[in-house]
């Protein structure tokens, strides 16, 4: 699949691929693909064509990408839904939502997800820089993510039960795992916002940071994402990713397994 930049403007998106310079001057062994919501004037509000052209990346990404930073176009990372979409004005260029009652609504939803999903596959770190408002679809996205940087300015808030939804882009399973569930209840109900500094005391934010540092925190974060050899980053990233479902006795099997995986991976067969 190929990524046509009009189709992913249209969407309101962008996408930058670069291979930084290591301290010494020679190139990182892996890229960093920069996806940018691009819909400043509306707080990078979001549509299903932007989740379909999240997908898309996701689907096309060069084999060479093994960080992806998601990050907001302005002062926000994203308003969450587009709401033109619940009344009649409706957004240009995008059809109408389905009917939430319809049989085919579960299937659209799976579709939607799909532009969330890709971030956990363990060949690649996902990095959410957060800056401004996170809201709603904003925020699950940011929760998608493997990694959250939080500029001072940051503010989540789980706002769809506040419009008689609950939150179905990925985001409930991230959010229960890093906080628990009394607390992602509280979050969910209240639909309250959280600034950065709570955000890092729950661990929804890894680091917090001047606004004007974001860009730079994110960059030296993925260059040392990225001293790490791939195979072995991609092999640990799925070896951590299932120690919360397992008991010790599953895990120490699967770290056994996965070691044994990736030296065979990474030395090639015995010398007989
Ligand atoms: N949808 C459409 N337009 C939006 C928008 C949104 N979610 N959020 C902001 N905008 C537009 C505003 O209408 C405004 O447009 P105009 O300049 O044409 O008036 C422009 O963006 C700037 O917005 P504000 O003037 O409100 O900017 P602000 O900095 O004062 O406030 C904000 C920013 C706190 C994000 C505020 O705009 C806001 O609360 N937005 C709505 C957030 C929201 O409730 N989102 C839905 C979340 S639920 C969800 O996402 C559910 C789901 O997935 C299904």
């Amino acid at each position: 699949m190929t990524l046509d930049p009009a189709d992913l403007e249209l969407a309101g998106l962008r996408l930058d691929i670069d291979t930084p310079q290591r301290a010494d001057g020679t190139q990182a062994a892996g890229a960093v693909a920069t996806v940018t919501l691009s819909r400043p004037r509306r707080r990078n509000a979001m549509t299903p064509s932007m989740w379909r052209g999240l997908a898309k990346i996701g689907s096309a990404l060069p084999p060479q990408v093994r960080v992806v930073v998601i990050r907001g176009e302005g002062q926000s990372f994203s308003a969450g839904i587009d709401l033109r979409l619940f009344s009649a004005e409706g957004v240009p260029a995008e059809g109408p939502l389905p009917d939430l009652r319809s049989d085919g609504f579960e299937a659209w939803i799976a579709d939607c997800q799909a532009g969330f999903r890709w971030l956990r596959r363990p060949d690649i770190v996902s990095i959410a820089a957060v800056r401004g408002h996170a809201i709603g679809a904003g925020f699950q996205l940011a929760l998608s993510c493997d990694l959250r940087v939080f500029a001072e300015d940051a503010k989540v808030c789980m706002k769809e039960p506040a419009l008689g939804l609950v939150p179905d882009l990925t985001g409930t399973k991230p959010l229960v795992d890093i906080v628990g569930l009394p607390r992602a209840l509280e979050i969910c109900l209240t639909t309250r916002t959280l600034d950065a500094i709570e955000a890092r005391e729950l661990g929804l934010a890894e680091i917090v940071v001047p606004v004007d540092r974001l860009d730079e925190v994110v960059a030296d974060l993925s260059a040392a994402l990225l001293t790490t050899d791939a195979a072995t980053a991609r092999a640990t990233k799925k070896l951590l990713s299932m120690a919360a479902g397992n008991t010790l006795e599953e895990q120490a099997a699967a770290e056994r397994r996965i070691q044994t995986e990736l030296q065979r991976e990474r030395l090639g067969p015995l010398p007989s």
